[in-house]
């Protein structure tokens, strides 16, 4: 069963302190959002605002040889940041901060706090459908009791995922992967999708089907601590990007990606702090740098100042905002 995108009682998005600057932010995220939904693609975050005067003629004028190429080597799914461009914030969870991880809700108030990215965490059940869920028991997020993937679909459906964080989200559900690759594709954003757990290569396939089956191969972005995971990705779908999750750092993280084919290298901050010169180095080696997971403005700008490309933070609209105040 799909659930239905946003039940009428979603709550407004919280509205960001004390900042007005990100309230324009979460604005425009809301048009965007809305743009998103009638057009193939979304801009990523730390893209450009729409053009002015000489540029806004060009944009409307017939693709030239070179902008179809630049738009080739330039996926919206890349996440390496341009000179002076922000990070990109990816919300983790969603909003998780503000609203039940890993739900629809969470998702839609990343999306209004101005995120353009969200992160979650992908099992399948015990039928092999791939869920959106963090622990490997749906226990502590749920009211319901038990291991993942000792629950069939059926059963994971009948649960609900938002009462546990606050009575005004009694009725959110687990989602699907489907249900969550249908709600960005229809609402706008991008998926870093989070492979959890170790998964055999028939239950990566599934997740491969359905990212293609729903057109986003071009804005999800595969993640994961597990390497076979990675692997298995990197073989049955070479067109999505990867990043491997590492809560300390390799002796050589350059190697490894190369290795593994990563777009992305994904340390803990606190793993980063034990060597920031990898940032330098994994630059040069044209992979991008994506950290976990981050909510104070201060850290947020040790890493601007280091060269990181993203952030994964469970406060996306401040984030969002403290990027739209960097000078
Ligand atoms: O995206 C990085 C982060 O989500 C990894 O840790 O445990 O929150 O999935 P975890
Ligand atoms: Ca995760």
């Amino acid at each position: 069963m799909i659930e239905p995108a946003v039940p009428p009682s979603v709550p407004a998005a919280p509205a960001p302190r004390g900042r007005r600057h990100t309230v324009a932010a979460a604005g425009a995220a809301l048009l965007l959002a809305a743009s998103c939904g009638l057009t193939s693609g979304c801009a990523t975050a730390g893209q450009a605002s729409p053009p002015r005067g000489e540029a806004a003629v060009r944009a409307t004028a017939a693709p030239t040889a070179a902008d179809d190429e630049k738009a080739a080597r330039t996926p919206s799914n890349t996440l390496m940041r341009s000179a002076g461009s922000p990070m990109t914030v990816i919300a983790h969870r969603g909003a998780s901060s503000a609203a039940p991880e890993n739900t629809l809700i969470s998702d839609e108030v990343a999306r209004r706090g101005g995120a353009r990215w969200i992160e979650n965490d992908v099992q399948p059940s015990r039928d092999g459908v791939p869920y959106v869920l963090h622990d490997t028991t749906v226990d502590r997020t749920t009211d319901g009791t038990g291991p993942i993937r000792a629950l069939t679909a059926a059963q994971l459906d009948a649960l609900d995922a938002g009462s546990w964080f606050a009575p005004a989200y009694t009725g959110a559900r687990v989602p699907t992967l489907a249900a969550q690759l249908e709600d960005l594709r229809v609402r706008g954003g991008n998926l870093l999708l989070e492979i959890k757990g170790r998964h055999s290569r028939e239950e990566v396939a599934r997740i491969v089907r359905l990212v293609r089956d729903h057109g986003m191969t071009d804005r999800v972005f595969v993640q994961s601590f597990d390497v076979d995971a990675l692997r298995h990705t990197r073989a049955l779908a070479p067109e999505l990007p990867l990043g491997l999750l590492r809560s300390r750092l390799d002796p050589d993280p350059v190697a490894v990606a190369e290795e593994l084919g990563l777009s992305a290298y994904n340390p803990a901050a606190g793993a980063l702090a034990t060597d920031p010169d990898v940032v330098k180095e994994l630059h040069a080696a044209g992979i991008a740098l994506m950290v976990w997971t981050v909510d104070s403005p201060a850290r947020w700008k040790e890493l601007d100042a280091l060269g990181a490309d993203a952030v994964i933070t469970n406060r996306p609209a401040e984030m969002t905002g403290w990027n739209a105040a960097r000078p």
